[in-house]
């Protein structure tokens, strides 16, 4: 028998306070015309002072449980994807797993950035096809209105707050159709480590430090690899363009969006885009567009996720709904 990580929930959440490029207009020297013909964002959601990571966490993970129908006793890991924790250490995992009154089982975070919902997608799978884990809780969160420097307009314009999250569920599937996690592909290229970093940190500098970022660079390398990584899955699992019924790009820009897109001759009415109202909410960019859209996924369909980060890192996965 073999073992799939199939997504039986997903939920997300939005801080409440809305940031419009307007608004960012009146604080810095840009405009809304130059944020949206260069990014296709029109707004950002800002966690409210003193609403932690975690408590953005824990919304879309109740969420999805909710939609999963389970309840804390059903869930046996937390795999939690920040690099905006509320605390240097703990694992603001298990801060959420306290919150949510899940009392046994591991709980800890994992940091890929912006890559991070499928990196910590991709653990899940192998809990789940390994028998180890039975029930995960996924989440994606960010507050990354924390780090960036609301003087730099370079970069502070890109990013919003935000949280996602996915239960996956083992199942037992030999069809030759098999539901849940399908494969996926990760990369690290630690040489363009400086592109997009902060430029703090416990270790480096003792303070926490300011998002800094190399936009033509990281633009770049964006389209170029997330192109290559997403050929190279699709002809793994022996995928054609016109199998996909679903592609969920990290939400980072919609220019980066639309030339990734066309250069795989992906169709522009399947691919998902929430860029313009979440900006770059980093990992919990995936599981919030899946809050969106994903009552749209029909039992059965195929659904590519790519995404790229700070690291540099980047990956994909293939799933079928
Ligand atoms: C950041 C990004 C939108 C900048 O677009 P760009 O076309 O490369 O713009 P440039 O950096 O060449 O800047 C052009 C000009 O606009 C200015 N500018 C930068 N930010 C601005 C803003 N918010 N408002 C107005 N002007 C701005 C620059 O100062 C520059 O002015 P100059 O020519 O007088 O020096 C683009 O590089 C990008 O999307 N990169 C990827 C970023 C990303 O997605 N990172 C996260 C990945 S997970």
């Amino acid at each position: 028998m073999a073992l799939y990580a199939r997504v039986i929930g997903w939920g997300g959440y939005l801080p409440e306070k809305v940031l419009t490029n307007d608004d960012l207009a009146k604080q810095i020297d840009t405009s809304d015309e130059w944020i949206f013909s260069r990014t296709g964002i029109r707004q950002r959601h800002i966690a409210a002072e003193g609403e932690l990571t975690s408590d953005l966490a824990v919304k879309a993970a109740i969420a999805a449980m909710d939609r999963a129908k389970i309840t804390a006793d059903d869930v046996d890991m937390i795999i939690l994807s920040t690099v905006t924790p509320d605390n240097t250490f703990p694992a603001t995992a298990a801060r959420v797993q306290a919150k949510l009154g899940i009392k046994g089982g591991a709980a800890f975070d994992i940091g890929a950035a912006c890559a991070g919902f499928i990196y910590a997608s991709s653990l899940a799978n192998n809990y789940i096809k390994t028998g180890y884990a039975k029930t995960i809780l996924v989440i994606g969160v960010e507050t990354f209105s924390r780090i960036v420097d609301w003087e730099d307009r370079t970069t502070c314009v890109l990013f919003g707050d935000g949280a996602g999250a996915v239960i996956y569920q083992a199942h037992e599937d030999d069809s030759d159709t098999p539901r849940g996690i399908l494969g996926y592909e990760l990369h690290t290229d630690g040489r363009l480590y400086d592109i997009l970093r902060t430029d703090g940190g416990p270790s480096e500098t003792s303070s926490m430090g300011h998002l800094t970022m190399d936009g033509r660079e990281v633009y770049r390398h964006a389209v170029t690899k997330l192109v290559e990584v997403s050929q190279s899955i699709m002809a793994a699992h022996n995928l054609a363009v016109t199998d996909l019924d679903w592609i969920i790009p990290h939400q980072a820009n919609a220019r980066i969006i639309a030339a990734t897109g066309e250069r795989l001759g992906l169709p522009e009415d399947r691919t998902v885009l929430t860029v313009t109202n979440h900006a770059n909410t980093s990992a919990a960019s995936i599981p919030l567009a899946l809050m969106e859209m994903g009552h749209k996924i029909q039992p059965g369909e195929t659904v590519l996720m790519e995404a790229l980060g700070a690291g540099l890192v980047w990956g994909a996965m293939v799933l079928r709904w």
